[in-house]
This record gives C-alpha cells, structure tokens and sequence, in this order.
C-alpha cells in the first residue's frame, strides 16, 4: 500500500470509520450538509486511491476518469448500490464495496413502522390532536385496518425481506413472499412464509412490503397493472428504492381509494418536495430515506465501508464485495 493513501469522503460519517480511515490514510472529508456539487465532487476526487462513496453520489465513468487510474477503491456506504456503474468500476479493475448485513433490523423495523403507522393513521390521529380537534371518544373517530391476523406479502425475500416477515409472525399475520428463487424449506418454516406468484401475492395481501433492489427488472415493478391487481383496501409500504414505484400511478390509486394508503421511505426523485401529491395525501406516508437511521446502524455501516476501503488500498479483497457484472 502506498504510505499516506489519500482517501475522499462524500460527506460526515460517523466518526468511527473515519477513525479507522485517519489511521491509514490522509482523509478528505466533504463537510457540507449537502452531497457535494457534481462539478465540486469531479474536482475533489483527482487523486484520490479510495472513494467513500453515498447513494447521492453518482459513480460512473466521468467520475472514475476524474478520479484517475490510480484509484483503487469505491466504497458505498449503503447496501444498495444502484448509484454505482459497478461495471464501470470493474472495467477499470476497481473494486466495490457495499454494507450487508448491518442495517437488515433497522430497516425491518422501519418498514414495520410504516406499515402500523398508515394501517392505524398515526400521522392523521397525532395532526387531529395537535390541531385541537379532540373533542370526545367517538365510536368512529379514525378507524383503521386490523394489522393483527392480516396478510402480509414480502415482495424480495432476502435479508431484510425476511426479517420482515419475522416481525409479521409477531402480530399474527400470514406471510406470503415472492421472490425469483424460492428460500429454503428450513427458512420458510421457521418463519411461517408461503412462497406465492406475483400475481397471487398481489391480490391475497392486505398489505405489501417491498425489499427488491433496484435494477432493471424492478423498475416500476409497482406499475398501474400491478397497483391494479392490488386487493382493494391494500397497503403498500417501500423501504427499497424509489423507482420500483410508479409514483404517478400510486398517486392514482391512492386518490381513488383502490388502496388504502402507502407508507414510502424512498422516494423517485430524492428528496421529494413537500408539494408533491404523494405528500399531500392523507392516506400516504412518506419519511425521509431514513430506514437505516439508527446510531448504532449507522455506526455499523461506517465501520463496514471503512474496512472495504482500507482493504481495496491494500490490494486486498474486500469483506464485503458487491459482485462484478457478468460481462
Ligand atoms: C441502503 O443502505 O441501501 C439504504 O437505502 C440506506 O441505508
């Protein structure tokens, strides 16, 4: 490994990864609370041998040529990593680096949250009361849906899918999930879920969870005819990314009742804009991308896209490696 490495940061992380970067390279912190400009960004990596990288960055080839062929390096500090041409990386023989694994609970959590929180109209029934609008107990004051002995259907049953469906045993519901391979027998019985066809899935599931990452194949995987073949009176709760939604026609079929309501934490584009019908919509919850906002989570993720960075300076294989595209 060179002596003094020089390394880029894309914005504040948590201090102990950077503790862990400042002991083997010069570490270059972008401090704004903003992502950096582009055209500040494509200046500040010249030079770099590694690149600590966030899903707002875009890392494709005009960046890595800004970067030169002495980067070694791109570590995402996300699981997700549709914001990376990993193929652009590879063809360069640029390793890249992502953070399975420690974010799986936060994020179960947070779509667990959502699912309660628009089932039983948390932001409306805490708006009604801060409105001073409490005026007794009503018989049919802010009625909900019964979470309790529901349907839940996982759509991609990977970790976080399946912690999900974890959490659903909990409450009683009956799990359905969907994937494009089946789990194990051993992991479908220990958390009671029925592997079931998209279709089927859509029309049995009172509410639908998503956990697919972002490709091509799940662009707009929720389109109109999917939104359609949704059971009236459904959820849909997105805590993957923001385009595997048609927002246009989630708005629709949130407007006209077809669902119940929907609860995003992503969002296409990001951030969305308070204006946005999506958040206007009484029956539509929407937070920030914050599913793995937790201190320890994001401890944990600064820790993990430290260790791949300092691993690919060293020419090392990374702990946690996203997989290079089969050319
Ligand atoms: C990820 O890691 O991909 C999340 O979206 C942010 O934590």
């Amino acid at each position: 490994m060179i002596e003094r490495p020089l390394v880029l940061v894309t914005r504040q992380i948590p201090e102990v990864g950077l503790a862990l970067l400042r002991e083997v390279a010069v570490v270059d912190v972008w401090d704004g609370d903003l992502p950096p400009p582009r055209d500040e960004l494509l200046q500040r990596v010249a030079g770099v041998h590694g690149l600590l990288a966030l899903l707002t960055d875009r890392v494709d080839d005009e960046l890595l040529d800004a970067a030169g062929p002495q980067l070694k390096v791109v570590s995402n500090f996300a699981v997700g990593y549709d914001n990376v041409d990993v193929a652009a990386c590879a063809r360069r023989g640029i390793p890249v680096g992502n953070t399975p694994g420690v974010l799986t609970e936060a994020t179960a959590d947070l779509a667990f949250t959502l699912l309660l929180a628009v089932a039983r109209r948390i932001p409306e029934a805490n708006a009604y009361v801060r409105d001073d609008r409490w005026l007794t107990w009503g018989p049919l004051l802010l009625l909900g849906r019964e979470v309790s002995g529901a349907t839940l259907g996982v759509v991609g049953f990977g970790r976080i899918g399946r912690e999900v469906a974890r959490r659903a045993g909990g409450f009683g519901m009956r799990v359905l999930y969907y994937d494009s391979s089946r789990a194990p027998e051993a992991v479908e019985t220990e958390l009671a879920a029925t592997f079931a066809s998209f279709d089927d899935l859509l029309a049995q599931s009172d509410f639908v969870s998503l956990h697919v990452s972002l490709s091509a194949e799940t662009r707009h995987l929720i389109d109109a005819a999917a939104l359609a073949r949704m059971k009236p009176g459904a959820v849909l709760i997105n805590t993957s990314r923001g385009p595997v939604v048609d927002q246009a026609a989630l708005t629709d079929a949130l407007r006209s009742g077809h669902l119940w309501g929907a609860g995003l934490d992503v969002t296409d584009p990001e951030p969305m804009r308070a204006a946005d019908p999506l958040v206007t919509l009484p029956n539509c919850l929407v937070v920030p991308h914050v599913a793995s906002a937790t201190e320890r989570t994001r401890d944990r993720m600064a820790e993990k896209a430290a260790r791949n960075l300092i691993a690919g300076l060293r020419g090392e294989p990374l702990p946690d490696p996203v997989p290079a595209p089969s050319t």
